[in-house]
């Protein structure tokens, strides 16, 4: 598991997601705790984001992913999927970065953490 956003484990309760089976570049769509999140496999590692763009709340889950990166379909805001900081604005508009979730797998099992 990598770490791109340091994290207290004792405050994350980590949920069974299924089978961590995803080809490369394939997500999976996961309600958790009230949360819309997309999963993905890119190249081997696991990432977990809000599936809502922080500029006008769309879903992200048909955006374009690639080099670490989902563009927003609406307004193409540009997210970097480690981290979920903005990496390009829509026009006119400075957004806020998206959440992002650690991501574990374990006896091929995906868990996504969320914050109790
Ligand atoms: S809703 Fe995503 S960029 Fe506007």
């Amino acid at each position: 598991m990598v770490k791109y956003i340091p994290y207290d484990e004792s405050k994350i309760d980590f949920h069974e997601i299924g089978p961590a089976n995803l080809e490369n570049g394939q997500r999976q769509y996961v309600n958790l705790v009230d949360q819309r999140i997309i999963v993905f496999n890119l190249a081997g590692e696991y990432y977990a984001i809000d599936n809502t763009c922080s500029h006008d709340g769309w879903s992200l889950d048909e955006g374009e992913i690639g080099d670490h990166q989902v563009v927003c379909p609406r307004h193409h805001a540009r997210f970097d999927v480690r981290t979920g900081e903005v990496l390009e604005n829509p026009p006119d508009a400075q957004i806020e970065a998206i959440g992002t979730y650690p991501v574990k797998i374990e006896k091929g099992i995906i868990y996504i953490g969320i914050s109790r």
